[in-house]
């Protein structure tokens, strides 16, 4: 056994800062305080009802993660966030038609109470948005200067001990890693000169990495996944991850593809469509902005099946991946699937796979994961890159000389194995040779 981390015990209140209060943080909210109050369960979320294997099979020691790690508690939550519309979280919570009045009549007035504050936006990254709050100032480090006047405000309004910052704003048109991204001092020269290069949600993560605000990305855009970032984040000891929340078709493709890799089960091709009718479909209409989202969902595939080791099996697929706005469709996506698979000798076969899920509901415990995992890690002095969080990701953030994880059930077991890290207790192998000697 080591010895355990040293962890910082979670007191006081923790703020949830969230760029961007549309549908996936308006549903994280109503979530949290409908838990809270009991009035409903926090399905999906693995820091509230997974559990942990701790020693040997025979040992029986199987705690709930959140009595194993020490992590925020839900009634220490506080939330604000940034929006370009101004609505309260209750009026985005109707407008976005996730949740029914069962839910939202029952935390109704913890959602009137919070409304989005002036946000750092610009049409050029998210051409189909329109806004009606939108920060002005001569360059773009004075905008991360009254982001970082907001946190402080609501740090002191609310009496918050610690805090976190969450992207769930919509996607932003392709960027490619440039010069102005490659260190810091770079970073902050295109701050001050308004380098078209850097996007808002950068300027958020600027902001909250100098003040020491673990941050994690929701969206595809490159945000903290580039070397001013990491270095910023090294520098102040902070916490980073990312990129794009891993719920519906690609969380499907990382089921399946370690699956049909383990049995050496060759592919010819995957196509993936979707129908998604909410604002994020009609952001993601735009091919700029779907570029972006394209490039995350497309990535999984290469890394999990490895074509450069089983060329016979993975070295010739097509693989595409379509989204369609279709507005009468709402957040309630539906995708297909068909993957043409060939097995023993050749022989080919199909699968086909229709999922009608709810974006929103399967993102929502993964921001409550992400938010609580984040202060935890900040708590044990871990900074810089969490490959531990790549499970929650369809671009996870890893070190450059790396490839990223993308299988499912490795990403879940570094997860855990991290938290068995920080606690002391043996990481678990699964070699399993001492129950027959
Ligand atoms: N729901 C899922 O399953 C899922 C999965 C992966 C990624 N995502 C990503 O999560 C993000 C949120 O999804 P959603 O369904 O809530 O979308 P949404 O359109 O309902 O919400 C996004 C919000 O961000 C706001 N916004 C845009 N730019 C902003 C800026 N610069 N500052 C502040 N606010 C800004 C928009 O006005 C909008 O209210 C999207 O980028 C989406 O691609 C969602």
């Amino acid at each position: 056994m080591e010895k355990p981390t040293k962890i910082a015990p979670p007191k006081g209140k923790l703020g949830v800062l969230l760029p961007g209060m549309g549908a996936v943080a308006t549903t994280f909210i109503a979530g949290v305080e409908a838990v809270k109050r009991n009035h409903a369960r926090p399905f999906g979320s693995l820091t509230q009802m997974g559990t942990i294997r701790l020693g040997k099979r025979t040992e029986k020691r199987v705690p709930l993660i959140r009595d194993f790690v020490p992590l925020a508690n839900l009634n220490d939550l506080v939330f604000g966030g940034w929006d370009i519309h101004g609505e309260t979280c209750y009026e985005t919570a109707i407008r976005s038609g996730v949740l029914g009045p069962e839910i939202l009549d029952k935390v109704r007035p913890q959602l009137e109470g919070l409304k989005s504050w002036k946000a750092v936006f610009d049409r050029k990254y998210v051409s189909r948005l329109k806004g009606n709050q939108v920060k002005k100032a001569k360059n773009k480090y004075e905008l991360a200067l009254q982001l970082v006047e907001d946190i402080q405000d609501f740090k002191r309004q609310n009496k918050v001990d610690r805090l976190v910052m969450l992207w769930c704003g919509s996607t932003e048109r392709y960027l490619q890693p440039g010069e102005v991204h490659s260190s810091l001092s770079r970073f902050e020269k295109g701050l001050k000169s308004n380098d078209p290069e850097i996007a808002p949600s950068m300027i958020y993560a600027y902001a909250a990495l100098s003040m020491g605000i673990p941050f994690a990305n929701g969206a595809p855009n490159l945000t903290v996944d580039i070397p001013a970032m990491v270095e910023l984040a090294q520098q102040n000891k902070v916490p980073v991850c990312g990129k794009d929340f891993k719920t519906g078709q690609t969380y499907m493709k990382t089921l399946i593809a370690p699956g049909l890799k383990s049995r050496l089960l060759g592919l010819n091709g995957w196509f993936s469509t979707n129908i998604l009718g909410n604002r994020d479909g009609e952001v993601l209409d735009e091919p700029m902005n779907f570029k972006t989202k394209e490039e995350s969902k497309l990535s999984v595939l290469d890394h999990i099946l490895q074509p450069e080791l089983y060329p016979e099996l993975y070295g010739h697929f097509d693989h595409m991946v379509r989204i369609n706005y279709y507005p009468p469709r709402g957040d309630n996506k539906e995708g297909w699937d068909n993957i043409d698979i060939f097995g023993w000798l050749g022989y080919p076969m199909q699968i086909k796979v229709n999922f009608l899920c709810r974006d929103s509901i399967l993102a929502a415990p993964l921001c409550l994961d992400l938010v609580l995992f984040l202060d935890l890690a900040q708590r044990a002095t871990m900074h810089g890159i969490q490959e531990w969080l790549s499970f929650y990701f369809k671009s996870p953030q890893c070190a450059p000389q790396l490839y990223p994880e993308h299988d499912l059930f490795i990403q879940l077991m570094k997860l855990k194995n991290t938290l068995r890290y920080l606690r002391g207790e043996d990481l678990i192998t699964h070699l399993g040779l001492e129950y027959y000697d």
